[in-house]
């Protein structure tokens, strides 16, 4: 029987360090459960001790997660390993992943400790953390960049104090495949209690590596974890990437020989949803998930894959979760044909009511768009859950005026905490005017820092999916709102992020 490779998913802890890719605990709990559906192995769903939010967010997640393992983050002292036990007490499995930095460079300039308070303090920490869980990850932060005896020591100190994964993160991104690779082969060859142990990889992008890193780190290395996020989400230029990771292992299984528990199929569900919640576009060409990955637009392309599929493709777009841009549904369709097709796209509604809602929508959309794609239902149940959490604001009505050489004009009526309101104002533009006419009854004093529209299925007839990430003292948030006027989903992606400026609990930097 061939190895198991356990995917480690960290899109909400890692991920969610991104800047501006903060999520609310109903979204994160959201992803948690399409995580599960994709069967990824461990869910980090966060950093306890970091807020209150967090604290409530990994509460929320390992309550409600069956089949995944729900890991918290933690640093290595008793107080924030503590704060990760109590979040995680309902899980039917949990992980405590507790973590300090090994480099010299981190250990003199930012901890400022020696390497002997380092090494008692990480043994300390994963003893105090294995009374409270059995399942103990320890990561040695800037791992790849730590003086290699020294890291052996610290890493045979824990697992003798019962760590049963160890993490060794190239956590600024700097390592070459075969480096990696060697590395962490170099290392578990030093480190007598070794086989004790799974091993894990955990590498950012900077240079642009992370999937060949962790790839190397598991055929050279002899990793038996790899941590990953949806899209590739995370710090600076992100992490390795899940569905690359996954693809590439499962494509290439004749070089790996490894085994993978996922199911591809609720890949680009899960990578919609993650890029719709935190307003991060996934590049057209990005792999297995971009639009253009499964598009062939050179005619001797198309002639081949049309004489046989495997000339040109390595992959099924199928096998994760693409159903070809087809038209799904139409004005006719019915409740149960809608939930068929949520059901088939990997979406599950937590409630009946949050059917019949998302079910109203998808009613209205058909009244106004004659061809519903699948991109089309899933920006809507995505916008949906969105929406249901919050309701300091809700959208009403728009109407606007625009004409060459006017200046334009929005009038908006929307709830503010259940009570219509009606706000007007001009603008350098329509999209302009009815932010303007929002802020002009909000004053919420919020700065833009990104604006962003993309067509959701490429032509003119599509739906608008606006990103807004507004900035408050020191917090950001995004908000997302659809529809096939772009003025409305403007000002519902606006409405949205006003919504979450209004509830977010504060938050601290997970490192540093
Ligand atoms: O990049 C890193 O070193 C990390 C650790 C906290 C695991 O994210
Ligand atoms: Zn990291």
């Amino acid at each position: 029987m061939a190895d198991k490779l356990i995917i480690f998913d960290t899109t909400l802890r890692d991920g969610e360090q991104s800047p501006g890719a903060s999520m609310t605990r109903d979204e994160k709990l959201r992803i948690a459960r399409q995580l599960e559906r994709l069967r990824v192995d461990v869910i980090e769903a966060g950093f306890a001790a970091s807020s209150n939010g967090d604290f409530e967010a990994v509460q929320t997640i390992a309550n409600a997660i069956k089949d995944s393992t729900v890991c918290s983050l933690s640093r290595a002292n008793d107080r924030d390993i503590s704060r990760a036990a109590e979040a995680l007490k309902g899980a039917n499995s949990g992980r405590i992943h507790t973590f300090i930095a090994t480099s010299p460079l981190h250990m003199e300039k930012k901890l400022r400790m020696t390497p002997e308070q380092v090494l008692e303090q990480a043994t300390q920490a994963v003893r105090f953390a294995r009374n409270l869980c059995a399942d103990i990850e320890f990561s040695a932060e800037d791992g790849y960049r730590s003086e290699i005896d020294f890291l052996a020591r610290v890493v045979e100190a824990v697992i003798n104090e019962g760590a049963t994964t160890i993490n060794i993160p190239d956590t600024v991104g700097y390592a070459i495949p075969e480096l990696y690779g060697n590395f962490i082969k170099t290392l578990r060859e030093k480190v007598p209690n070794a086989d004790k142990a799974i091993w894990s990889v955990h590498c950012h992008n900077d240079l642009g590596m992370a999937v060949a890193n962790s790839l190397a780190g598991v055929k050279i290395g002899g990793a038996r974890q790899v941590e990953c996020t949806i899209n590739g989400l995370g710090e600076r230029a992100g992490n390795c990437s899940l569905e690359e990771v996954v693809m590439a292992v499962k494509t290439r299984r004749d070089y790996f020989g490894l085994d993978v528990g996922i199911d591809a199929q609720h890949i680009v569900a899960a990578s919609r949803m993650v890029s719709q919640t935190t307003g991060f576009v996934v590049q057209p060409n990005k792999a297995v998930v971009g639009a253009n990955a499964f598009a062939h637009a050179s005619g001797i392309h198309q002639d081949g894959v049309l004489k046989a599929r495997d000339t040109y493709e390595i992959m099924r777009a199928e096998d994760v979760g693409w159903s070809a841009n087809k038209i799904v549904l139409g004005k006719l369709s019915g409740r149960n044909a809608f939930k068929q097709r949520l059901q088939e796209l990997g979406v599950e509604l937590d409630s009946e009511s949050e059917i019949n809602n998302a079910f109203t929508r998808f009613k209205e959309l058909a009244d106004r768009k004659s061809e519903i794609f699948d991109e089309d239902i899933l920006a809507l149940v995505n916008s949906e859950g969105a929406a249901a959490e919050q309701d300091q604001y809700g959208f009403v009505s728009l109407s606007q005026r625009s004409e060459t050489g006017e200046q334009p004009h929005a009038t908006i009526v929307f709830t503010a905490q259940g009570k219509e309101v009606k706000s007007e104002s001009t603008g350098n533009g329509p999209v302009d005017a009815s932010m303007k006419a929002i802020e002009a009854f909000v004053h919420s004093g919020a700065e833009m820092v990104l604006y962003s529209v993309n067509a959701i299925s490429g032509s003119t007839e599509s739906q608008g999916e606006v990103t807004v990430r507004l900035q408050n003292s020191g917090r950001v948030v995004n908000g997302v709102g659809a529809d096939p006027d772009i003025v409305v989903a403007s000002a519902k992606a606006y409405l949205s992020a006003l919504n979450k400026l209004h509830s977010k609990a504060d938050r601290v930097a997970a490192q540093g």
